[in-house]
């Protein structure tokens, strides 16, 4: 469904991302890994839009993206969780949610119900400020508010980051959840292994800008030293 090809990306006169190929199935879960700075932001901010300059091809469900503005991306059925959450300080956990549905058709919009049932820890903060949450609880919420608009595909960036061992074992056993019973493909840059191997079956390994690995789970564990290389300090 997602379809990167000989992708570039810049920023000013900087090539940030260069030859990347990529390739993202109907439902199908893919880790983009890869230590600080590697591009992985970057990567997801070039299939959305608004961020880096782009060259090389984006298509997504058969249509070229390149030159769409972000809101028809969006409404394509892509959604992007960024890594600094964007949670709206001044509006309640419920308004945050209900603030998706400028990012899809009315029709398509889930129902806020369905969303504290798959997040209950949401449910008991529905009418608590943004501002008032914690760093994880943000982090579900930001997630959840992804999930709004039924994405086709939903782009993840550092999840877990600042997020405490139970919950992330807990966000995983959610997003799995959400996922399968809404038909969402999932595209999720991390640093955390556990998570990603809980979440995806397909990996890409990024470095300097570049795709160095790519494989599926147990070729991951026949390469230990991918990892080792490019993810461990
Ligand atoms: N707005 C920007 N302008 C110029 N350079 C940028 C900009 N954003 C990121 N970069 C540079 O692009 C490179 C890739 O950054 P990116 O944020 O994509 O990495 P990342 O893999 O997401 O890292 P992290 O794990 O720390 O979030 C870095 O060298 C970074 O300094
Ligand atoms: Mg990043």
């Amino acid at each position: 469904m997602l379809e990167l090809k000989n992708l570039q990306a810049r920023y000013g006169d900087s090539l940030i991302l260069d030859a990347i190929n990529l390739r993202v199935q109907s439902g199908q879960g893919v880790a983009l890994l890869g230590r600080n700075g590697a591009g992985k932001t970057t990567l997801l901010k070039s299939i959305v839009g608004g961020g880096p300059s782009v060259s090389g091809e984006v298509n997504f469900l058969g249509q070229a993206l390149k030159g769409q503005a972000t809101y028809l991306r969006a409404r394509a059925g892509l959604t992007l969780v960024p890594e600094d959450r964007r949670i709206f300080t001044h509006l309640t956990v419920n308004e945050n949610l209900l603030l998706a549905r400028h990012a899809c058709a009315k029709d398509q919009l889930l129902e806020v119900e369905q969303v504290y049932e798959w997040f209950p820890a949401l449910a008991e903060l529905k009418n608590r400020m943004g501002n008032q949450l914690s760093g994880g609880q943000q982090q579900i919420l930001a997630v959840a508010r992804g999930l709004m608009p039924r994405p086709k595909l939903m782009l993840l960036d550092e999840p877990t980051e600042g997020v405490a061992p139970l919950l992330v074992k807990q966000m995983a056993e959610q997003i799995n959840r959400a996922r399968r019973e809404q038909g969402s493909a999932l595209l999720l840059a991390e640093q955390n292994l556990w998570f990603s191997r809980n979440c995806t079956d397909y990996v890409y390994m990024i470095d300097t800008g570049r795709i160095v690995f790519e494989g599926d789970w147990s070729e991951v564990d026949r390469h230990p030293e991918v990892i080792n290389r490019y993810l461990a300090l």
